[in-house]
């Protein structure tokens, strides 16, 4: 028995909680390798600090500005796991790295605006940049770097662009970026004035080297940079909505303060998901290490997977606990090969596709593989078995 070991996942409550193409959102036969949301029960601090704040009965507005522990603790993880410098009353709680993302492309992009996003990356990318009323304009990642088309960048950019969004950890990729390519990032940003955004949700799931955080003090100093994450994929927190937002000073904290709405109320963070995040920062440190050990071996198991089924061909990655194969032989779309693994596989993955990571992502699916031993082994021996009945 350990943190990570099946009998610690409960099917039967993931069956009524983990909906977005989850548990309970799929039939009961169907293992989901879906939405990147852990199969496991978040550190026990987590729901004691929950507990004891329950207990005490009050439940009174909290501050617009984001609770003070919270925010001590986002810049206390910062310096420990990236050696960053933040000062926390530049950091903006929100409700979600999704709404951080939204918050932002408001306050930095609107009517007329284009955005530069990488092509493959997220949907949230392109929905937060087009509900502020922008442009988005994709930028090629090399799969095997995760890199942008540097060449293409400077192309792209037209004297309405306002900002470059980058995805450090790549979703779907999987891919850290250099300080090198960072560095040239923040080159092209500084030479024509735009903000550059980081979205480090993934920056706590990286194997055998550490990401390189957009402040990290090792890159060059610019005052347009932000940074964007959460608490759902380090600490499994997705159901509480929790994130934040980084700026560098006061005058920018206040641009994202008004952006948010917090001060009129309709828009906030449950104080509850705060405390919770704080104790993740502060106390549950050792949950995700062990985590992470435990999705290292998960990683292999699905790159020996991947080796084995015909359909698939592997992408390498460091980071995420995402796998991002190519499909071979390129007679199916990702939808319709997804689609017909669910029907008679009973295996749900993610198709790649403009519709959820651009469209440089047709022809590959996603496999989420934060899971147990045995239902990952479960799934990839139905999609084996399948494959071999299919005689593929
Ligand atoms: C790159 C990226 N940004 C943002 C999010 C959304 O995170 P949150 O649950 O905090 O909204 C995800 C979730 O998959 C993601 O992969």
């Amino acid at each position: 028995m350990g943190l990570f070991t099946h009998d610690q996942v409960n099917l039967d409550l993931l069956r009524k909680r983990a909906f977005n193409y989850r548990w309970a959102s799929l039939e009961t036969d169907v293992i989901p390798l879906t939405a990147a949301d852990p199969d496991f029960p978040v550190a026990p601090e987590i729901s004691e600090t929950i507990s004891n704040y329950a207990s005490q009965r009050y439940f009174s507005y909290g501050s617009p500005e984001g609770n003070s522990e919270f925010k001590e603790a986002v810049a206390y993880w910062y310096k420990k796991r990236f050696n960053v410098m933040q000062d926390p009353a530049n950091v903006l709680p929100v409700n979600s790295a999704a709404y951080g993302l939204f918050i932002v492309a408001r306050m930095i992009a609107g009517n007329g605006n284009n955005v530069i996003i990488p092509n493959p990356v997220d949907f949230l990318f392109r929905k937060s940049v087009e509900a502020a009323g922008a442009e988005v304009r994709t930028c090629m990642v090399d799969k095997s770097t995760g890199e942008m088309d540097l060449k293409e960048l400077r192309s792209l950019i037209t004297p309405s662009t306002s900002a470059i969004f980058i995805c450090n950890p790549n979703n779907p990729l999987g891919k850290r970026l250099s300080l090198d390519h960072l560095n040239k990032l923040i080159d092209i940003a500084a030479e024509h004035n735009l903000w550059i955004v980081s979205d480090e949700i993934w920056a706590d799931i990286s194997f055998d080297g550490n990401v390189t955080s957009l402040f990290d003090p090792n890159l060059q100093e610019y005052d347009k940079k932000l940074v964007v994450s959460g608490l759902s994929k380090n600490f499994a927190l997705a159901g509480l909505r929790i994130g934040y937002v980084l700026s560098q000073n006061q005058r920018v904290f206040n641009e994202l303060l008004d952006s948010s709405g917090h001060k009129t109320t309709a828009f906030g963070i449950p104080v509850l998901s705060q405390l919770a995040g704080a104790s993740a920062f502060t106390r549950s440190e050792y949950w995700l290490d062990a985590f992470l050990v435990h999705l290292k071996e998960m990683k292999g198991l699905t790159e020996e997977f991947i080796e084995a089924f015909p359909l698939f061909e592997s992408v390498s990655s460091n980071a995420t606990y995402l796998s991002f194969p190519n499909i071979t032989g390129g007679k199916m779309s990702s939808a319709d090969l997804v689609q017909l693994i669910h029907k008679e596989a009973r295996v749900a993955l993610v198709p790649g596709g403009a519709e959820w990571f651009e469209s440089a992502s047709e022809g590959h699916v996603r496999i989420c593989y934060a899971t147990s031993r045995e239902i990952l082994g479960e799934a990839f021996n139905r999609l084996l078995e399948w494959s071999q009945k299919k005689k593929i």
